[in-house]
């Protein structure tokens, strides 16, 4: 049997998405996540990974733009694909080059509303419950050398009603999050149909 796809996860926050993935793809023979990197040295990702028992990896700001050490460590992992799950710091250069269209980015919004610089988490909430949007959802791309502009592989909605708070749509978010963002990154990287597209 061929060696599995192996997933590098990068986070900057939380993890709740990481955790999500990794619990979804634990035990597949056909996919395994294989590391979690991180860029913020109290993030809560690393406490998920090692309570999964997946190797977590801290990099600071100038390893990844100054230095190619996030992109060796990869390689030394042997790694295919890039996941970035709540992940704030734009992919550089020599990440980009080495993974052409394996990175894979998910953004909680309808993507092109409510991306860009300073667009995440809990800002895009607050947003859409601003301008009092009728939906919301999430975003499933490619990430290119742009915040949140690449190839849209998939979206899912829900909707916002006008007593939700920024925290109610979050709640929504996540539920689509978990729901879907394991599933279209099994398909990407195992070339299978992408769930309802
Ligand atoms: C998620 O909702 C993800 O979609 C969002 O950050 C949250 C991270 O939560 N990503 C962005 O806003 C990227 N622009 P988590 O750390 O609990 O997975």
């Amino acid at each position: 049997m061929s060696k599995a796809i192996q997933l590098a996860i990068l986070a900057s926050g939380n993890g709740t998405n990481a955790q999500q993935i990794s619990e979804y793809f634990a035990g597949n023979p056909e996919v395994n996540v294989n590391v979690v990197i991180y860029n913020k040295k109290d993030a809560y990702v690393a406490t998920r990974a090692e309570n999964l028992g997946i190797e977590a990896r801290y990099f600071n700001r100038h390893s990844f733009y100054e230095t190619d050490e996030v992109l060796s460590y990869l390689k030394s992992r042997e790694i295919d694909y890039v996941i970035l799950a709540g992940f704030l710091l734009l992919v550089p250069e020599n990440l980009l080059a080495a993974f052409p269209n394996r990175i894979i980015n998910i953004h909680p919004a309808l993507l092109p509303k409510y991306g860009g610089k300073g667009m995440y988490g809990h800002y895009v909430h607050e947003a859409v419950v601003a301008n009092h949007e009728k939906e919301t959802g999430i975003t499933i791309h490619i990430v290119d050398h742009r915040y949140d502009c690449g190839t849209t592989l998939f979206q899912a909605r829900c909707e916002v009603l006008p007593t939700d708070t920024a925290d109610d749509v979050a709640a929504k978010i996540h539920l689509l999050e978990k729901e879907y963002f394991p599933r279209v990154i099994e398909a990407v990287v195992l070339s299978k149909p992408i769930p309802g597209q």
